[in-house]
């Protein structure tokens, strides 16, 4: 068993980034809801509890047992550290002024969670209550303009709290400190994507003996990482299904199959394209297009899958992201991240899922340890309804061509000019209506084509990429001038929230 930290989760929105850090720190680290209790156990070597939304004094406030956690050091994030402080003795009160942004730390007394900061290091600051008074054991350790406990220690014991939060960016040593604390833990830097390979094929071969597993491969970074992690582990007990479902981008089924070949993947490509097209006919409902894909694909992927003779797993590429957004702090599941919604319990199927531990960027680094080519772990992330939801209203197979012609063009020329890695995703849609234009001498009345990049972190909030002009105009006049059907291309200038990434 890897050493780990495990960080009980108070509802903040910076939780999964105290985990990345731990993480990019080469520790292995979970997130678990508030109330979880950790076991004992020789290979935890650390707790952090996180910030809250709630005040400690609000009665609805999340609240544990400090006495029932394992004797391992404790370190508090903002909530988690006036929790700490109203705990074992303490005050919380409102602060005399909300503490929101950047602050700058006095260091006032020697101690290892503060190790190497210096003097005045910017922290950041978002709460509105502070500790007015620490427990009796507590040592006051750094004090900011307007805090007095801005950091703070139980002497004798190994508990520490500090009202700021050290994982985000702009705490410019938060990292040193978080790494000081992974060094008073005392845990081994041992979260390396070699010994993440190692360890996972190690258990999947454990856990899935000599069964056979079906796996559906889109073509994203995740299903395929998760394919070929399983096959190093147990080769052609693995099958993988790719479908086109007729709305992928151009030419990419080839493509995305023949490196799914060269990687030694036992996979099998399914054209069914007529089908899905028979499906969509005359549908313009978003919702209704979506649902339809959906079904096409389960409808497709249980016939294929029918054909192996006792097939006892699913695996699908789920990562922790996935996992943790489908567990609230309450415990309960808000959300389901099943690709193939339905098809397990149908089909008795248990679920593998061996990235469900990763993030997105670790998953990447995975791919790469595995040998996969740069342009697959770097694909822009698609998705599954393909092209049947950027072209608007009714899927026509002449449409769909359109759109990959002109998605082609925009593509080619983002990675041309070095500006494809730059944006999280990018894509081109084909708009319900049409304009008049003149090429030539001649009237022109035909489709509009909107482009769409943004940049993000994680796809649940976007910002419009800020593309240079001169790029624009060439791909607009490439397009406009190779693709038969589109006369006018627009750029898309809005942000995640209010608008989404996709337009359907
Ligand atoms: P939105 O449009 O909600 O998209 O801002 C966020 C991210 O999710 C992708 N997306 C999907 N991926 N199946 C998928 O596998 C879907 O039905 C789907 N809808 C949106 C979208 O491309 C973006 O990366």
């Amino acid at each position: 068993m890897l050493d780990k930290i495990i960080i009980l989760d108070f509802g903040s929105q910076t939780t999964q980034l105290i985990a990345r850090r731990i993480r990019e720190l080469g520790v292995y680290c979970e997130v678990h809801p508030y109330h979880y209790v950790p076991k004992t156990e020789e290979s935890l070597k650390g707790i952090i509890l996180s910030g809250s939304p709630y005040s400690v004094s609000q009665p609805e406030a999340f609240r544990i047992d400090l006495s029932k956690l394992p004797k391992v050091p404790l370190l508090g994030i903002c909530y988690g550290a006036q929790f700490i402080a109203s705990q074992l003795g303490g005050a919380v009160g409102k602060s005399a002024t909300r503490e929101y942004g950047r602050a700058h730390l006095d260091i006032l007394a020697e101690d290892p969670l503060l190790k190497g900061l210096s003097s005045k290091s910017t922290v950041w600051m978002s709460h509105s209550d502070t500790i007015t008074q620490l427990p009796t054991d507590g040592q006051r350790l750094a004090s900011t303009e307007t805090i007095e406990n801005a950091a703070y220690r139980i002497k004798g014991k190994e508990i520490w709290g500090v009202q700021f939060h050290p994982e985000v960016a702009h705490s410019e040593e938060g990292t040193k400190l978080l790494d000081n604390f992974l060094a008073i833990c005392k845990v081994a830097k041992e979260w390396t994507p070699a010994s993440f390979v190692e360890s996972t094929v190690a258990e999947l071969r454990k856990q899935l003996g000599s069964d056979k597993v079906l796996l559906a491969l889109s073509g994203g970074v995740d299903s395929s990482v998760a394919a070929v992690l399983l096959n190093k582990a147990i080769g052609d007990q693995l099958t993988c299904i790719f479908v086109d479902h007729g709305l992928l981008r151009k030419g990419e089924f080839e493509q995305v199959l023949d490196d799914y070949k060269h990687l030694g993947l036992n996979v099998k490509g399914i054209d069914a394209k007529d089908y899905f097209f028979r499906q969509l006919a005359g549908v313009s409902d978003p919702e209704k297009k979506r649902k339809i894909i959906g079904k096409g694909f389960i409808d497709v992927f249980e016939v294929e899958a029918s054909k192996i003779q006792d097939v006892k797993w699913l695996a699908q590429g789920t990562i922790y992201p996935d996992v943790i957004e489908s567990i609230s702090i309450t415990g309960q599941v808000i959300k389901s991240h099943h690709n193939v919604g339905g098809l397990p319990v149908k089909m008795k199927l248990k679920l593998v899922e061996p990235l469900r531990l990763l993030f997105k960027d670790e998953v990447r680094k995975v791919g790469l340890e595995l040998g996969m080519k740069h342009d697959m772990i770097f694909r822009h992330p698609f998705p599954g309804p393909g092209l049947g939801i950027r072209v608007l209203g009714d899927i026509t197979p002449e449409k769909v061509r359109i759109i990959q012609e002109a998605d082609h063009i925009y593509i080619s020329l983002l990675k041309e000019w070095g500006l494809y890695e730059e944006v999280w995703q990018a894509g081109a849609i084909l708009l319900p209506i049409r304009s008049v234009g003149v090429m030539g001498d001649e009237r022109t009345y035909e489709y509009v084509c909107a482009l769409r990049a943004v940049t993000s972190i994680d796809a649940m909030t976007a910002d419009w990429a800020k593309l240079p002009h001169e790029f624009l105009a060439k791909v607009s006049n490439e397009i406009i001038n190779n693709v038969k059907g589109i006369n006018r291309v627009v750029y898309d200038c809005s942000s995640k929230p209010p608008a989404t990434i996709e337009w359907e």
